[in-house]
């Protein structure tokens, strides 16, 4: 895949193909790709923690919210839901720059991620909506604070891009069941300021 299908089919997915399981040795290649991520500082201050045990991935599912904007959906189906999870965590002992600027690492090496799994037809789906008790399954050091989940596994659903409508950003699905995500266009996006 070129550089610009590879970010185009980079979507979020939700609905997986439970069965196929990743292993754990794809799932390091994809943390690599996180690792050379851009960095404020080049604290690197994120680590990065690999599930991919059925039993552990069960335990995790139900402190996760998903996709706020479809109202009538609960989140993925038994089946279809997600083969592994990667959990992102803050080291507040590597932290040597505003919170908020390890942040934007975060979602750089996220997408690093993202991406690299794509060309492994691995989807996944980052969720800043956990419930704070999912840390409570882990003896996390003080040190550490849990920040971000990325639930990954093989797509089962179709996703496209569409146009936005009316300042309207909201997903939705349509008829035929396809995740319909709109994005602004590149004239919306390019402004042009006055000097002063
Ligand atoms: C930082 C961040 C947190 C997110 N948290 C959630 C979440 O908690 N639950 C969820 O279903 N999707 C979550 N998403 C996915 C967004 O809803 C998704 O990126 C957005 O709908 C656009 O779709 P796209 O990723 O296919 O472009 C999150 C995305 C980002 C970047």
């Amino acid at each position: 895949m070129d550089l610009e299908t590879t970010i185009a089919a980079t979507r979020t997915y939700r609905r997986f193909n439970e069965k196929q399981n990743l292993t754990k040795e794809a799932l390091h290649q994809l943390i690599d790709l996180a690792r050379l991520a851009g960095s404020s500082r080049n604290c690197q201050a994120w680590q990065y923690m690999i599930i991919t045990e059925n039993d552990l991935c069960e335990d995790i599912f139900p402190y996760l919210g998903w996709a706020g904007y479809l109202q009538d959906w609960k989140g993925p189906a038994s089946g279809e839901r997600p083969a592994a999870y990667v959990l992102c965590l803050l080291n507040h002992d590597w932290l040597n720059v505003p919170e908020k600027l390890a942040y934007f690492d975060l979602g750089i090496s996220s997408q690093n991620l993202l991406l690299g799994a794509i060309e492994k037809n691995i989807g996944g789906c980052r969720i800043g909506a956990f419930s704070p008790k999912l840390a409570d399954l882990f003896n996390i050091p003080p040190h550490l604070t849990l920040e971000l989940v990325i639930a990954l596994g093989v797509p089962a659903e179709k996703v496209v891009i569409e146009k936005v409508d009316n300042n309207n950003t909201h997903y939705w699905r349509d008829e035929n069941d396809i995740h319909r995500v709109p994005k602004r266009t590149l004239e919306d996006i390019i402004i042009s300021l006055d000097r002063k």
